[in-house]
C-alpha cells in the first residue's frame, strides 16, 4: 500500500480514537480495532482479490455515525473529503457503512461488494462468542436494560432475537467457520445460564 493510503488510515485511526474514546456501549476503540483485524484476516483467507485500503478504511469508520451513538452526521464525509480520498472509493465506503447494519439486512438490503461483505462479516463476528456475550451485556447495561426476565428488552432476549441468527447470515466461508465456533460457545453459555437459574447445574 502506498504512503498516501497509509497516512489516510493513520488519520482515520486518530478520528476513531477521538470519537470512540469514552464509549461504554460496546462500541469502544477496541471494538473498531478488532473489526479491522478480523476484516484483514477474512480478506487474506479469501482467494479473490480485494481492495484492502477500502476494507480497512470502512472498518475503521463503520461505527462513527451509528445512529445508536448520537455522533454528528457528516463526520465521515468531511473526513474523506479532507483527506482527498477519491470519489469512487468515497462512494464505495459510504455504501458499505450504510448497508452493513442488521436493520438493513432485515429490510432485505444487501451489501453489494466483496469488500462490504468482508467488513460486515467482521463486524458481526464481534457480536459473537465470549466477546459478543460481554458486548451484549455492556450494551444492555449502558441502555439501563434488565439482564434477564420477561421484558423483550432484556439482554438475554437479544441472543434469541439476533445473535443466534447471525451465523446463518455470514457472507464468506471463513466467517461462517468462525461464526459456527462462536455460536456454539454462546449456546453453551445460554444453557448454563438457564441451568444456573433452575439450580440444575
Ligand atoms: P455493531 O457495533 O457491531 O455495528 P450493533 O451496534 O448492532 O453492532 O451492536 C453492538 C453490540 O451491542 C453488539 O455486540 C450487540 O449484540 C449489542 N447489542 C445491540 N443491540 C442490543 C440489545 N438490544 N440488547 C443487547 N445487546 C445489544
Ligand atoms: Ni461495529
Amino acid at each position: 500500500m502506498d504512503a498516501y493510503k497509509k497516512d489516510v488510515l493513520d488519520k482515520a485511526l486518530e478520528l476513531v480514537e477521538d470519537y470512540h474514546a469514552s464509549d461504554t456501549s460496546g462500541h469502544d476503540v477496541a471494538h473498531i480495532l478488532r473489526v479491522v483485524k478480523m476484516a484483514k484476516h477474512l480478506a487474506l483467507a479469501n482467494s479473490q482479490e480485494v481492495d484492502i485500503f477500502v476494507i480497512e478504511l470502512a472498518a475503521l469508520l463503520h461505527d462513527i455515525e451509528d445512529p445508536k451513538l448520537n455522533h454528528p452526521k457528516g463526520t465521515v464525509a468531511r473526513f474523506l473529503e479532507k483527506t482527498g480520498v477519491n470519489e469512487s472509493d468515497q462512494q464505495h465506503i459510504f455504501s458499505i457503512i450504510e448497508h452493513m447494519s442488521y436493520s438493513h439486512t432485515k429490510m432485505g438490503k444487501r451489501v453489494a461488494t466483496l469488500e462490504g461483505k468482508i467488513v460486515q462479516d467482521a463486524d458481526r463476528l464481534d457480536a459473537l462468542g465470549a466477546i459478543g456475550i460481554a458486548r451484549a451485556f455492556t450494551y444492555g447495561g449502558s441502555k439501563k436494560r434488565p439482564m434477564d426476565g420477561q421484558s423483550p428488552e432484556a439482554t438475554i432476549a437479544h441472543f434469541y432475537d439476533k445473535l443466534l441468527k447471525l451465523e446463518a447470515l455470514m457472507n464468506t466461508e471463513e466467517a461462517r467457520r468462525i461464526a459456527k465456533v462462536r455460536t456454539r460457545y454462546m449456546k453453551n453459555f445460554l444453557m448454563r445460564f438457564i441451568a444456573e437459574k433452575q439450580i440444575t447445574d
